[in-house]
């Protein structure tokens, strides 16, 4: 546990607990626009087949849910009809031989993902199909990564293997909490076979398993989620993921309801980070990055160690798996080394688009030359918790006052995050304390020179 008085903690959150990007992407998505267009994203798929990291990593959405959960943030929507599923996968396959047309083959695979949206919830089999469709395209990587999120309360013995069957060696899996009051009060349904028995199939089957979890909820207090947290590390994950609920109605009205309900306040929500932390430490993970928590054998606690973790949008990778990714699907998000490009959100009209054979991309962002080196720097301060200027400088191959320069960088601003114990400050690097640690996000911002007044649009760091 941290050694920090209430009083000094209270001060903290008073002064840093604003609306802040998560920086999931820098630019932030909010950013992206609809200046950028179909011919803007065939451009920079063809940069990326000779500029930035040469590995190939597709992102794939599947929007789908059985029932949507009030305090969703994700790009998800109701369940469909058979006959729709079947003409969304189609549609899936065609923009992949779309992208193919661009894609320099001879790239290896890094990474397949599927996210949502619940991907587990359409007939595992068109995933199959899917995974091996591109698989026949390009050679991989040595372990590549094949990712799916699962939404548990709906897979049986037989849909686990399904899973398992169709080439998948890493599972997320939605936990959220084991409290059934706090998860009906969420409209979400508990998992159908027990947790620590999900995870013995899928670890006996050779895959990575991880599992997700929200605070921030009703019914949640500190109490009652270090229980939940006690009961999943009894299930031995590999990973475990503890995410602070990000409310925000105006993007989604159900989140009123929980609002109703009634949230737990800020110092609770911190209280339930601390303990969570503090068990999943005993019990030996390691934190990573945000919120992430990992077995010291796995690679992305290597990585860190060694200042290689990266992330992406699909969450944290280490330089072994990074690529350029390709998104397939409504809503998807490519991310290459000189843009981001965003599908449509509309389903039909994804459809619509892409069976007339066009990539059905409604905005994105081209970065400049200086936004590319401050999403190196906030990506580094944020996936390794330190900025190291020296190291920053010889990957940009840029003097170290050229990138300070090219950033927000002022000295009066993290002398005061440094004054409240937020980070330690010396002319070679910044790196946040084990209290600051939760405001990472505002460190980032400091740097950020994008951010001008727009901040009203983010969550709050707790
Ligand atoms: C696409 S969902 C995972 C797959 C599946 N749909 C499910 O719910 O189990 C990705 C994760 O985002 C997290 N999440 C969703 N809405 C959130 C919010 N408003 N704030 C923080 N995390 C959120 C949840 O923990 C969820 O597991
Ligand atoms: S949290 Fe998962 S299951 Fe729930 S609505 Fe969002 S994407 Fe669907």
């Amino acid at each position: 546990m941290y050694t920090y008085s209430k009083d000094q903690l209270e001060a903290l959150i008073t002064k840093y607990n604003r609306p802040i990007p998560r920086y999931t992407s820098y630019p932030p998505a909010n950013f992206f626009s609809d200046r950028f267009v179909t011919e803007d994203y065939i451009q920079a798929i063809k940069e990326s087949n000779t500029e930035g990291v040469s590995n190939v990593s597709f992102y794939i959405h599947i929007p789908f849910c059985n029932h949507l959960c009030h305090y969703c943030g994700c790009n998800s929507i109701g369940m469909r009809n058979e006959t729709v599923i079947a003409r969304y996968m189609k549609a899936l396959n065609s923009e992949l031989t779309l992208l193919l047309k661009q894609i320099d083959h001879n790239r290896k695979l890094a990474q397949i993902h599927y996210g949502g949206g619940s991907p587990s919830s359409i007939p595992i089999h068109y995933l199959k199909e899917l995974n091996d469709q591109i698989l026949s395209h390009f050679e991989t990587i040595d372990y590549p990564e094949i990712a799916i999120e699962c939404h548990p309360g709906y897979l049986d013995e037989k849909a686990w293997k399904d899973i398992i069957d169709a080439g998948f060696n890493r599972v997320s899996i939605g936990v959220q909490d084991f409290d059934l009051k706090v998860l009906k009060t969420a409209n979400r349904r508990p998992s159908l076979l027990p947790v620590d028995k999900v995870v013995e199939l899928l670890h006996q089957a050779g895959l990575t398993v991880n599992l997700d979890f929200i605070y921030g909820l009703p019914h949640q207090t500190a109490e009652s989620f270090a229980e939940t947290i006690q009961k999943a590390i009894s299930c031995k994950p590999d990973r475990l993921v503890t995410f602070s609920y990000a409310h925000v109605p105006w993007v989604n009205k159900q989140m009123l309801i929980l609002e109703k309900a009634g949230l737990p306040n800020k110092e609770e929500k911190q209280q339930m980070y601390d303990n969570a932390n503090g068990l999943l430490v005993q019990a030996g993970y390691k934190p990573v990055g945000m919120d992430h928590f990992v077995k010291p054998v796995d690679e992305l606690y290597l990585a860190l160690s060694e200042g290689r973790l990266h992330r992406n949008f699909q969450g944290y990778c280490t330089r072994r798996t990074t690529g350029q990714v390709y998104g397939l699907g409504t809503t998807a998000i490519s991310q290459l080394d000189n843009a981001y490009a965003q599908n449509t959100k509309n389903l039909d009209k994804y459809m619509t688009l892409v069976e007339e054979d066009k990539l059905p991309i409604f905005k994105g962002y081209r970065l400049s030359k200086q936004e590319k080196v401050t999403r190196e720097v906030i990506e580094m301060l944020m996936c390794n918790n330190t900025l190291d200027w020296q190291e920053v400088s010889l990957l940009l191959k840029q003097h170290i006052d050229e990138v300070k320069k090219q950033t927000a960088y002022d000295l009066v601003k993290l002398q005061d995050l440094a004054n409240d114990g937020i980070i330690k400050l010396s002319p070679e690097r910044i790196e946040m304390t084990q209290l600051g640690h939760p405001f990472v996000r505002n460190v980032a911002a400091s740097l950020d020179p994008l951010l001008n007044g727009t901040e009203e649009n983010y969550s709050k760091p707790l």
